[in-house]
């Protein structure tokens, strides 16, 4: 089976290139999507009396032995094919014959990819915000353990006040655990079904969109035929915003070890696995995972733009510009996740060196502990502040322990508050589990297979 569209003519090759371009090998990431969202597609035209018992049968393994070749690496796509959607529709009429020449009645290939994106965003925004999560738990964790390690707080990069190994690897798990959450409200905007919108206007067949909406599992049916075909792309972007925000803290965190890990330094140090060395200097041990962590946010961060430069000037209805916003969204997704692994793997063999970090809380850091002890003795502060830093070389030597102790107000490092932040991470990540079974359990009703994902990493 040639192309869709094939009818009179052969496509020129030179166009086919152009147009069809790396597409039909991104689509192999959608295959399962588009499989489960055709299973139900197939269900619908069954219930409006469009398929018979036993087209609906046949269609229904089919898809399924669809989604299991998908599975073992083994569905091929074409060039000639263009998509996915196109090799499953030949798959299928191969397997099943007329029925299989039934299943694009009442949609287009525009409702239908945007059907099979929806389902793989959707699952892998949940997904990420529940990495996410253990990303945060990990870090907590990680600051429970080293709570009353003093490290030197810095602004302008210059010594500031003192602060705590626990203070610095529980504010990114924080601003980690807000990052999620943009996702899981983003999954809420995702959760809506574009299918039956076809090719941007509807059809004139009673499709029950409610109920293929119900089928693949989702909350509800996005409205409007025309806006459910101009999300494409929006929605993508939305996305990778939600990356970008994720991988932009990392990148500060890599920012911050790769500082930190320094000899001259020396708070931290990395795993010797998770570092490169040097093909000329035998003594150096490269951070290099860490500086592509900045730059690989970067990367996201122009996923984001490229989508929104794509769409920004299209008119309504669908436009074929819209394929193009599938590799950055597959590129940024992918590279976040990515990222999010790697810095799981560098904080389990994190060392931190305590001696090196007390070395590094010299006196001028307690100047303003200095000033502030004497106000609670009554004096004014401008003026202690005046006298204090006039005469910084008789600060004398602190207990930076006890200045960790001192303080004692909410989220400081003598009362961090982590018990709050673990509570509302695990309930975030109880939430999630509880989304992604039931996208499973969609999944198996339509198909049969336990353990369906649409998101293949
Ligand atoms: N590969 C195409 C895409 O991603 C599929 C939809 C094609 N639709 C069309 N009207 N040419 O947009």
């Amino acid at each position: 089976m040639g192309k869709l569209w094939q009818k009179d003519y052969t496509l020129d090759s030179l166009m086919e290139d152009f147009t069809v371009s790396n597409d039909y090998i991104l689509d192999q990431q959608l295959v399962i999507a588009d499989a489960l969202a055709s299973i139900a597609h197939a269900r619908g035209l069954h219930l409006i009396g469009l398929l018979s018992d036993e087209e609906l049968s046949s269609l229904e393994q089919g898809l399924s032995q669809v989604i299991k070749l998908r599975t073992d690496d083994s569905f091929p796509i074409t060039k000639e094919n263009e998509d996915c959607h196109t090799a499953i529709e030949a798959y299928l009429t191969d397997l099943v014959g007329e029925a299989g020449k039934k299943i694009h009645t009442g949609r287009s290939r525009n409702d239908q990819v945007q059907t099979a994106l929806r389902l793989w965003m959707r699952e892998y925004a949940v997904k990420l915000c529940n990495l996410t999560g253990q990303l945060a738990e990990r870090l907590v964790d990680f600051a429970e353990e080293h709570a009353s390690v003093p490290m030197p707080g810095r602004t302008h990069m210059q010594l500031a006040m003192p602060s705590s190994v626990g203070l610095w690897a529980a504010s990114f798990a924080e601003e980690l655990y807000d990052e999620a959450q943009h996702l899981m409200q983003l999954s809420w905007t995702l959760d809506q079904s574009p299918l039956g919108s076809a090719a941007s206007y509807g059809v004139p067949i009673p499709l029950d969109r409610q109920f293929t909406a119900e089928q693949m599992g989702f909350t509800r049916v996005q409205n409007n035929v025309l806006y459910a075909n101009n999300s494409r792309g929006k929605f993508e972007a939305m996305l990778l915003d939600s990356c970008d925000y994720i991988a932009l803290t990392l990148s500060k965190l890599a920012q911050d070890l790769i500082l930190f890990t320094l000899p001259e330094f020396g708070y931290f140090s990395l795993p010797k696995q998770l570092c490169t060395g040097s093909s000329i200097m035998p003594q150096k041990k490269n951070p290099d995972g860490l500086e592509l962590a900045r730059s690989r946010s970067a990367l996201v961060s122009s996923a984001s733009m490229r989508v929104k430069s794509i769409i920004r000037s299209l008119p309504s209805g669908y436009n074929r510009d819209f394929q193009d916003t599938k590799e950055p969204l597959l590129c940024g997704t992918k590279a976040t996740w990515q990222l999010v692994h790697i810095f799981l793997r560098m904080l389990d063999g994190l060392e931190v060196h305590p001696e090196a970090l007390e070395k590094a809380c010299t006196s001028e850091l307690y100047a303003t502990d200095v000033v502030l002890k004497q106000v609670l003795e009554g004096k004014n502060f401008r003026d202690t502040y005046k006298e204090v830093g006039l005469h910084l070389d008789a600060l004398a030597k602190f207990d930076p322990h006890k200045a960790l102790e001192e303080r004692t107000s909410l989220g400081t490092t003598g009362n961090l508050g982590l018990d709050e932040d673990k509570f509302f991470i695990s309930l975030m990540r109880n939430g999630c589990e509880d989304i992604l079974k039931s996208f499973s359990e969609a999944y198996h009703n339509l198909c049969g297979i336990e353990d369906v994902q649409t998101v293949l990493y």
